[in-house]
């Protein structure tokens, strides 16, 4: 289980942006590097894949609740979201690692977190031919969305203005790297690893239920009606934003003051954030950036 024991106000835990084999990166998700790489996955281990902030909690909880939801109530009640489904490559000071806290997960299957480009992730879920869901946002929401999570969380770099935040993201000065080469580079590994399900935050939004059943499609699940209703309810952005164990209320690391962790969850914030100057230079960017002409994305809805 996660606990911090240092207090968050009283030290500067903000780290700097670092090259890490050619991916910016912080050195809370490089510390513990040898071991992570190491990890022993089984195969029926399933990995959550993301770019930070394009939609990791409401797929996790959606596939908590899909596995666990019935079997174990009082997991609802008592687990937050980020014990039940581990940050694989996490080292917090005074915190249990997230490579021991998913190697001691009791459940099956065991699910796990990761924000790995995908080069990076470990050897043995391609070995073992592990299910890997893969959760993908459009860039402007992503980084509005990742530009309040810097703002609100101690451990992650300081943001800076919004206009400098704009240029680190088109160069890929964030942690975990350019949003174009995460996504892209998982789009294309779904072509030669079949049990790969790439997933779009905005499909997600624009029909739930949808989304869930090709989700257990690809899962080899078929939930009742009423079991599909039940999770379909739980993931509703209302209700995860009032549920204590899944919007991250109980980690001293997050300043809801600043911003809360269950933002808007919408699709289009980003028209809030750009000027019209910023969204023009912004899209001749992408435009550039963009080579996959199979890979798409909708900025609105
Ligand atoms: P916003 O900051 O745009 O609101 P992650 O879990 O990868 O860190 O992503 C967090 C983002 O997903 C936040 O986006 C959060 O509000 C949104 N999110 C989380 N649960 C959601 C849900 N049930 N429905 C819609 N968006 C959700």
């Amino acid at each position: 289980m996660i606990r911090l024991s240092v207090d968050p106000d009283k030290m500067d835990l903000r780290p700097e942006l670092f090259d890490f084999h050619g991916v910016s990166m912080t050195h809370y998700f490089t510390d513990n590097w040898e071991n992570v790489q190491k990890f022993q996955a089984r195969p029926d281990d399933i990995l959550i894949a993301t770019y930070p902030k394009a939609g990791t909690t409401w797929v996790s909880y959606m596939l908590d609740l899909l596995y666990f939801g019935q079997t174990s109530p009082e997991r609802q009640t008592s687990i937050p979201i980020y014990d039940r489904v581990p940050f694989l490559e996490i080292m917090l000071p005074s915190m249990a690692t997230g490579k021991d806290q998913a190697d001691n997960l009791p459940t099956s299957p065991r699910l796990i977190k990761t924000h790995f480009p995908v080069q990076f992730v470990p050897q043995s879920f391609w070995e073992q031919n592990c299910k890997i869901i893969y959760v993908a946002r459009n860039a402007k929401d992503n980084m509005v969305s990742y530009f309040h999570f810097d703002r609100m969380n101690d451990v992650q770099p300081r943001p800076g203005d919004w206009i400098s935040y704009i240029h680190r993201f088109k160069e890929g000065k964030m942690a975990f790297g350019s949003w174009y080469d995460h996504v892209g580079n998982w789009w294309k590994k779904k072509k030669t690893y079949s049990n790969l399900h790439y997933m779009f935050y905005e499909d997600l939004t624009e029909d739930t239920g949808r989304e869930i059943d090709k989700l257990c499609s690809f899962l080899g699940l078929s939930p009742s009606v009423e079991e599909k209703q039940r999770v379909m309810g739980g993931v509703q952005f209302d209700n995860m934003k009032k549920n204590s164990m899944a919007n991250y209320s109980t980690l001293p690391v997050m300043d809801f003051k600043i911003s809360p962790f269950m933002r808007k969850g919408k699709v289009g914030d980003w028209k809030d954030h750009f000027t019209v100057a910023q969204n023009e230079e912004f899209d001749e960017h992408y435009r550039k950036m963009m080579k996959d002409p199979t890979l798409q994305f909708r900025t609105e809805i």
